[in-house]
């Protein structure tokens, strides 16, 4: 049931806050994060891994390449991403103590399911679902689940599914870091973090009338480019993403250091560039990319938190995100381009909830 909300996709945007808290309850106790909340074989799994492998396709994907930061940077665990659709079809290097991670809302796209199955045969130390559908066969085939609580996700798009995969994966940084470089007061940082996030979302959400406004400006568009750094990077190609299968609007995200290296030739008056920037160790560096941009006439849309000096006017328009912790900015980010792909797809008049050639659950190759 929609309710009040006009597409099921707008009401799974906005859901997004109990669906955070849904996904955490009982996975937390005080400032700890809870390893038995992945199953009990996971403390003899944790306290063993030397990596990561996580493979999955779309927008679960994205999810995995966000999670590959904070693996990398709080954990101290090497990490891997891969699609499926490429990790099932080529030759592996298999290291000891590799966890093997799958990432899917549904739990039954082929690829995903099919790359799991070639992980078994490969000898990966263990292998962790996470998951949005408890009976699905992904979760009936890996020796570890952490279960997304977003409830069901009707639009084709997803939504819900994106921000709460990455909860579970920020948790299970936690669960495995503590093992390697993560100690007792990052933990707490962490945990502290995911306990605001709820309400972060709100304030992220309560920007809607502005992108709603905001979207005027790209329903005439043929081509858009979406930039970030870092964790923002994978956040960028989701936007990119949601904005090209529900409004047809090419869309393309790069990382923002790799603009003159190529696509800074495609930019003009016609091109509106989308910018994440979060005020981090990065901004100052995303920033001059921005202005290679303006010189070259593109106009910005940048979305950026109250510590990061840029003004609206002279081709730049700044919407204020929340100031949140470094750690789930890429979570809060995520808020204002769901909304802006869904309020240009309601201008143009698509089929926000079915959009044409794509099917939910992708369950042959
Ligand atoms: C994009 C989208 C798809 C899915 C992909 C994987 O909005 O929904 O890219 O993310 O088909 O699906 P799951 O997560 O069910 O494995």
């Amino acid at each position: 049931d929609r309710g009040r909300y006009r597409h099921y996709m707008l009401k799974e945007i906005h859901e997004q806050p109990r669906a955070i808290t849904d996904t955490l309850e009982g996975r937390l106790l005080d400032d700890h994060v809870l390893e038995a909340a992945f199953g009990p074989k996971a403390h003899d799994i944790f306290s063993q891994l030397a990596r990561i492998q996580i493979v999955a396709c779309g927008t679960s994907y994205h999810a995995g390449m966000v999670a590959k930061h904070w693996m990398e940077t709080l954990a101290g665990l090497p990490c891997d991403v891969e699609v499926a659709s490429e990790f099932r079809y080529r030759s592996h290097v298999v290291t000891p103590g590799t966890l093997f991670v799958t990432i899917s809302q549904s739990g039954e796209t082929a690829d995903t399911l099919a790359a799991l199955r070639e992980a078994k045969n490969l000898g990966y130390a263990a292998t962790l679902a996470i998951c949005n559908a408890p009976e699905s066969s992904l979760v009936r085939e890996s020796d570890l689940t952490l279960m997304t609580r977003a409830g069901p996700e009707i639009g084709v798009a997803s939504t819900k599914a994106f921000t709460t995969q990455l909860v579970a994966l920020l948790l299970l940084t936690v669960a495995t870091g503590r093992y390697h470089r993560l100690d007792k007061a990052g933990e707490t940082a962490v945990v502290e973090a995911l306990r605001r996030l709820p309400r972060s979302l709100e304030a992220a959400l309560a920007l809607e009338a502005d992108i709603e406004r905001l979207a005027e400006q790209f329903v005439d568009k043929n081509h858009t480019l979406f930039l970030g750094r870092g964790p923002q990077y994978p956040v960028a190609k989701e936007g990119a993403l949601k904005l090209k299968e529900i409004s047809y609007i090419h869309a393309e995200a790069y990382p923002a250091g790799e603009l003159k290296h190529g696509p800074l030739a495609l930019v003009d008056t016609e091109m509106p560039v989308v910018a994440v920037a979060p005020k981090d160790d990065l901004v100052e560096k995303l920033k001059s990319n921005l202005q290679e941009v303006r010189a070259r006439g593109g106009v910005l849309y940048v979305f950026a938190d109250a510590g990061v000096n840029l003004k609206s006017g002279d081709g730049y328009e700044v919407l204020r995100v929340p100031e949140v912790a470094e750690v789930i900015a890429p979570i809060v980010y995520t808020v204002p381009l769901q909304l802006l792909s869904y309020h240009v797809a309601v201008l143009k008049g698509t089929d926000v909830d079915q959009p044409r050639n794509l099917a939910k659950s992708v369950t042959v190759e």
